[in-house]
């Protein structure tokens, strides 16, 4: 009920259940700088043959770009920024393979709606082309409950939006679970972006991870 707060009230403790994370790295100019130079020509050797973008289309490249040499350094960085989350989450399993690494080259207009990564672990994006008004990805809260009752709020928070807008730039590496939702606003800038999402799975899953936790009666 409105009114004055009860005088036996203290300031509530805010108690963090279950949250979400997201991983930010920056590579240093000196490391994203030839590995950006390197990614980005193969891309345009890739890309070649296939007409020009016209505004608002998207290009996806194939699937196994983390096999290809030119993108020995990035899938290096990968690696890196996995192992630790991993470290960060306290997982035992460090074993995790990338399962799948594509490029994302969006012409200003171009849009990439909702979804998740679905079979993976952890999935991530890394950035070598991004700009102002194409330098944004947004999070969606994965908790459908939520939604159902969604009252005006005077200020949005942390702790009653449904979306983070996540602000990324060249040489920017996110890392987030592969089952949480995001987006990417249309790019409001007038150069191509480019991306290179990957996903990570638990290389010995059916071994070591599938099996029942609890033991046999
Ligand atoms: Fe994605």
């Amino acid at each position: 009920m409105a009114g004055e707060r009860q005088a036996w009230i203290e300031a509530p403790e805010v108690v963090r259940l279950f949250p979400t994370f997201l991983w930010k790295c920056r590579l240093r100019p000196e490391l994203y700088g030839p590995i950006n130079e390197s990614v980005l020509k193969q891309l345009e050797e890739m890309h070649r043959e296939l007409p020009p973008l016209e505004r608002g289309a998207a290009w996806q490249s194939g699937h196994g770009l983390h096999t290809l040499e030119p993108f020995r350094g990035l899938v290096s960085c990968i690696g890196e920024a996995l192992d630790a989350v991993l470290a960060f989450l306290r997982i035992g399993v460090r074993d995790v393979a990338i399962t799948g690494c594509w490029a994302n080259v969006n012409a200003p207009g171009a849009v990439h709606r909702m979804h998740a990564h679905p079979n993976n672990f952890l999935s991530g994006v890394y950035y070598a082309q991004v700009q102002e008004g194409a330098d944004t990805i947004n999070f969606h809260d994965p908790r459908a409950q939520v939604a159902i009752l969604r009252p005006p709020v005077t200020e949005l928070t942390a702790y009653n939006t449904d979306q983070f807008v996540v602000t990324v730039g060249v040489g920017t590496l996110l890392v987030f679970p592969a089952w949480l939702p995001h987006s990417v606003d249309a790019n409001r800038s007038e150069r191509t972006r480019i991306s290179i999402s990957f996903n990570a799975m638990f290389t010995a899953f059916a071994e070591t991870m599938g099996r029942p936790l609890w033991g046999a009666p």
